[in-house]
């Protein structure tokens, strides 16, 4: 067998034989649908809430208020009114307003804030928001902070916000060298398919 035949059946060398392109048409298929779908779930309005699109200017008013949750949905992108008030919340998790840029008007009041060091981002996404949507904002815990206003609570009376803060980091660290090694995994296996298909059809016109 010759280095040239060895090269083809292994190849399935895509001017030959269709064996490469019938593959490749269910895969793009597939990230199609993937696509499609995270772009209709970014828009899906949250079980326990109500959305109204609000008329012609774009986006939704996602009502979440009175309904016992304990922390935030997954909200649409293009929420421009958010009512999460009267609820059972302690706490937002980092990063869980990030994606609404066309948030016009938010309301988070009375719901029972833990207010230790996980509140900080709350604290410092609503100071950035509007000065009115953290005005009735109220701790409920720790007993420490029980009916302090959070938009008056320092660093320092945030319990636990100094010890906590180096272990987040490390974990940004762990997570961030995980991403850029799957990263560097999937370029070179990008740059090898690459260069892999080039090597079949050099041989294949060959
Ligand atoms: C707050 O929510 C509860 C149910 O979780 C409801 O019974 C109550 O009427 C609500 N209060 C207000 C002021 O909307
Ligand atoms: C938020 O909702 C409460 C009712 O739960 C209301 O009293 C308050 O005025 C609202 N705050 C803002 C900033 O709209």
């Amino acid at each position: 067998m010759t280095i040239h035949q060895l090269f083809l059946d292994i190849c399935f060398c895509p001017l030959f034989s269709e064996n490469i392109t019938t593959m490749k048409i269910p895969a793009a298929a597939g990230f199609v649908t993937l696509m499609l779908f995270s772009l209709v779930h970014a828009e899906i309005c949250p079980l326990s809430c109500t959305c109204k699109p609000l008329g012609e200017m774009k986006g939704w008013l996602v009502d979440c208020s009175s309904k016992g949750l304990k922390e935030v949905p997954d909200l649409p992108v293009s929420t421009r009114k958010l009512y999460l008030q009267n609820n059972s919340m302690t706490t937002v998790r980092t990063g869980a307003f990030d994606n609404l840029h066309n948030l016009e008007e938010m309301n988070v009041s009375d719901n029972p804030w833990n207010c230790d060091c996980d509140i900080l981002y709350l604290k410092l996404w609503l100071e950035d928001f509007s000065e009115s949507s953290i005005a009735n904002i109220i701790c409920a815990t720790p007993a420490s902070n029980e009916r302090k206003p959070l938009s008056q609570l320092t660093g320092n009376e945030l319990d636990n916000c100094w010890k906590s803060l180096p272990i987040k980091c490390l974990n940004f660290f762990w997570r961030d060298l995980a991403l850029i090694t799957f990263a560097v995994i999937v370029l070179i296996l990008t740059s090898c398919g690459v260069s892999y298909t080039f090597t079949c059809i050099q041989v294949c016109v060959a």
